[in-house]
Order: C-alpha cells, then structure tokens, then sequence
C-alpha cells in the first residue's frame, strides 16, 4: 500500500462548527483520511522565509477531517472559494447570510491561517439585485453606488482586522486586446459608471482601514492585459485611489503562458508600484479548444477525447506537471522581495474547480496533491524549490 506522506495534523473540527449547508459541484474524488504525520516535508515549512503560502477552502475542505488538517498543515493562509462573494453573502437586499463564510474564518483562526478576502466586487456569483432591476435595467447611479457602498461596508466591515488583504474588484478588464475600450461592462459599470472602481476601494478602504486592498485578475501576465492593467492603475491613481496589490491568479496550462511572460508582468508591477500576490494558482492538464484563462463564461462542451486521464495522470504528463511548477517556482524564489503571497486555487486535484471548468464533469489533475491526498511529484519539485531558496 501507498504510504500517506503528506503531512497533516490533528484535527480541531470540533472546535470549529459546522453550520449551514451550501453544495458547491465538485469532484471530491475518494474518501480521504491521510494518516496524520508531523514529520514530512510541509509546503509552509518549506516556504517559510520565501513568501506566505495558501490554499482556497471550501466547505468541501474543512467538513472533511482529511482535508481540513491537511490545509492546515500544508499552508499558512486561506483564501474563502467561494462563500465571501457577493451572491453568497447577501443573495437578497440586506439579508447576510454570513453563517458559511464564519464557519471557514473560525476554521482559519482555529489553526493560526490568515484570511485572505475573495471578493467584494465582480461579474459573476453577484445578487442581480445589486445593481440592476428585475427586468435587467442599470438602477440609478445613486441607488447602484448605495447598494454597493452598504455591501462593502457589511463585508468587510465584519471581517475587520481578521482579513489580511481583500481581492475588492475581480476581472473588471476586458480581453480584448483590440476593442477600444479597457473595462469590461459590468452590471456594477452600467449602473454607476468607470468610476465604480474607485468608489469600491474608498468603500472598503473606509470599512477596514488596515487590510491591503487588491486588484484581482486572469490572464493579467499577458503583455496586452498586463498594460490595460496598468492604465487602471494609473487611472485609479488620479481619482486619488492607491490599490496596494495586483492579483495575479495564475490560472495557467501546461504550456501556456511561458514563464517568462509571467516573470515580465511581475517585474512590471513591481516596477509601477504594486505589491504581487499571485491569488489563484494552478496548472490545468487537459485540453481546451480556446487558450487558457479562467473567464467563467467561456465554457466549453466535452467530448471523451477532452478528458483523457479519468483513469489517473499518465508518467509523462505527471513529470511534465512537475516541470512546469518547478520553472514556475524559480523564477517566483528569484522575485520574492516583490511576491506578497502565493495561493493556490484548491488544496487537491479531487477539490479543484478545473474537474468542472471549462468543460464540466471532467478528471482534472492540476494541483500539487492528488485525489487520496498524496502528494505528486510537482509537490516534491516545489518543496524542493522553497527549501533552497530559504537556506
Ligand atoms: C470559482 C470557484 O472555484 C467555483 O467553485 C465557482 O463555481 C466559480 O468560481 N476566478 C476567480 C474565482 O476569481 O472566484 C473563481 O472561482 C475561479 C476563477
């Protein structure tokens, strides 16, 4: 039998509750009970004195015994997946639902991991209500910029102090390297104007003064995303606004984009200004029709030649991952005085959002631990990476 090496430790779930019950789709892949180690290699042993590093939760982690101490042994921070977003933390006007997003923060002080915030502004799981009326009419400027002042305020305002860093707006800028304008038009857009932005950070900068405030997106390492980026940031700066952070998700593929590119955007942020979080990392294996990203609308339909590796990793593909997260991880040791964090979107292959996105129902295998909690060779690579940096 298969050792279980990757480190976890004892549990305190009973310490944390369990309240509400949200299914969110996903393949959690066996049943998981990692034998609990406090020897074995850790990610956050390994990155401590390089740069803070995280995993996202989800109630699918930390309802899970196995999962949950793993996380905790693993990493040194989480990112909330999905229950701090707008439509899940205030579905109808002025009715919170707070429960979920609670049970993972007492989750996360239970262990000692620091919160990050994930988010308070986007396109996607947003309560329609927000900013627009039944039939899809834009509301008022003056109604939009309430609602929106009134859920940041509730957001963060509760969070207050135990969040680190809030991911305020998520992918507000377009794709398109040709179309003359550079925001994306968003519900929040329409009803308030480009300004929504700005109105955002003063709001959650006023709710919580002390967390860093962040720009969050996809495929931003792109040299045409990365300077519609910058023109934000600049633009922000004049309406007196200062973001602390860039998010770069860095939800790549196997090949694509080179790290070069990344490491270039990297710099450029730097250079600007910015801190860099790399905010949602992970390396999909399978084949896509259209080049990587994670716009959520861009879905694509399966076919069994899109999911080749239901019946595991195969030996190339497995050291062609653990490559691409070794080259991947050089070049972040060799920025780390320009790195704030590096979470990865996910803690196993059986949790990931990519068995679900941009074809649904497939077998992904893109994180550092797979489906029984094991670790794969790419978590060897990057441990291995991590250690040397911090001698
Ligand atoms: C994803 C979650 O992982 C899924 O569970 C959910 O169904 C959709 O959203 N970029 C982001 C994240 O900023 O919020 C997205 O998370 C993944 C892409």
């Amino acid at each position: 039998m298969k050792r279980a090496v990757v480190t976890a430790v004892m549990c305190v779930c009973a310490t944390v509750g369990v309240s509400g019950s949200v299914a969110m789709e996903q393949d959690t892949g066996a049943a998981t009970r990692p034998v609990a180690a406090t020897t074995g290699p850790t990610l956050r042993r390994a990155a401590s004195g390089v740069f803070p590093i995280g995993v996202a939760i989800a109630p699918k982690v930390i309802r899970d015994d196995g999962r949950a101490a793993l996380a905790a042994a693993q990493f040194d921070h989480v990112t909330i997946e999905n229950h701090m977003k707008p439509a899940l933390v205030q579905p109808e006007p002025g009715v919170f639902t707070f429960e979920a997003a609670d049970e993972h923060v007492r989750y996360a002080e239970a262990y000692g991991l620091a919160v990050y915030g994930h988010t308070l502004v986007w396109h996607n799981q947003m309560p329609k209500w927000m900013f627009e009326t039944p039939d899809g009419t834009p509301l008022d400027r003056e109604k939009a910029v309430a609602n929106l002042r009134a859920h940041i305020l509730a957001v963060a305002g509760r969070y207050r102090g135990r969040v680190r860093a809030w991911d305020v707006v998520n992918e507000a800028i377009r794709d398109d390297d040709h179309a003359t304008e550079f925001l994306r038009d968003t519900p929040a857009r329409k009803a308030i104007g480009d300004d929504y932005l700005a109105l955002a950070y003063t709001f959650a900068r006023e709710a919580d003064p002390a967390a860093l405030l962040v720009y969050n997106d996809y495929n931003n390492e792109l040299p045409g995303k990365r300077t519609r980026t910058l023109k934000l940031l600049k633009d922000l700066e004049a309406r007196g606004v200062k973001v602390d952070a860039v998010g770069m998700q860095l939800h790549l593929q196997l090949g694509w984009p080179s790290v070069k590119v990344i490491e270039e955007s990297i710099v450029a942020y730097h250079e600007a200004g910015y801190r860099v979080m790399v905010t949602e990392l992970d390396v999909d294996v399978l084949p896509r029709r259209r080049p990587g990203g994670a716009d959520l609308g861009a879905v694509e339909k399966g076919d069994p030649t899109m999911d080749p590796f239901t019946a595991g990793l195969n030996a190339d593909t497995q050291t062609a991952l653990a490559k691409r997260y070794r080259e991947l991880f050089e070049m972040l040791v060799r920025h780390r005085d320009k790195i704030d964090r590096v979470t990865f979107w996910n803690l196993d292959d059986g949790t990931s959002w990519l068995n679900n996105f941009p074809v649904r129902g497939r077998t992904n295998h893109p994180l550092l631990i797979d489906r029984i909690l094991q670790p794969k060779p790419a978590f060897e690579e990057v441990v291995r990476v991590l250690r040397e940096a911090g001698r």
